[in-house]
């Protein structure tokens, strides 16, 4: 943890990339969901989930400022292979800037297979999500659900991390069950990083 800080503090990136995330959180807190962006821990916890062997796409939710995208590129998914949603356009923005070998998609997670549009047919092997499922309001969590329910087959993968370090609650992911779930203590909050596979 002190080690995040002293890196937001020295690193000018990091320093923009707070600073960005914070005028997110005053024009939208609910849809941040956070205080600051991923930690590197953190980040590297969730990429480190995704399978690499694994056809289709992996697709991430919550693009942010773009500390899990680093985190899945570091871990060797290639730039193909990976698709970034994020609802804010000034983030999207800043993610195309961040990563312009990416596709970056400016729009709404609850609207995911219309926003994947031809990419569908290459199927989706995991989603790699930050969204704060407990703070948007409860309908767009619903939708957003059964976008993970129509999208992934049974077997693929959800990457989610959550600050209720209790976990995700089982009935906002009906169709899936738990396969492991670990406390990253070096974000800011900790938080809980679970993986669910598709029933
Ligand atoms: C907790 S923050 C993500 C943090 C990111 N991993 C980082 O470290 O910068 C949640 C992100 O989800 C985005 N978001 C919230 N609701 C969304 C939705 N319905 N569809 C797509 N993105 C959404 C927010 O704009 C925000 O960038």
């Amino acid at each position: 943890m002190k080690r995040f800080v002293k890196a937001l503090l020295e690193s000018p990136s990091a320093a923009a990339s707070l600073a960005l995330f914070t005028r997110e959180i005053w024009a939208n807190p609910r849809a941040m969901g956070a205080a600051c962006p991923s930690a590197p821990a953190l980040a590297s916890r969730m990429a480190a989930r995704v399978p690499l062997d694994r056809e289709g796409l992996v697709v991430e939710l919550g693009g942010g400022t773009g500390a899990v995208t680093a985190a899945l590129l570091k871990r060797g998914i290639p730039a193909w292979k990976l698709a970034v949603i994020e609802r804010s356009p000034t983030l999207a923005h800043h993610l195309r800037q961040r990563f312009p070998q990416l596709r970056i998609i400016q729009g709404d997670a609850a609207q995911l297979e219309h926003l994947l549009g031809h990419d569908r047919s290459r199927g989706v092997g995991s989603i790699v999500s930050s969204l704060p499922l407990r703070s948007l309001h409860p309908t767009v969590t619903r939708a957003i659900s059964c976008q993970f329910e129509t999208l992934l087959e049974p077997g693929g993968l959800l990457i989610q991390y959550t600050y209720d370090l209790r976990g995700t609650q089982p009935r906002l992911l009906p169709y899936f069950r738990r396969l492991s779930s670990r406390i990253v203590w070096g974000n800011l909050p900790p938080a809980r990083v679970e993986v669910f596979e598709r029933i």
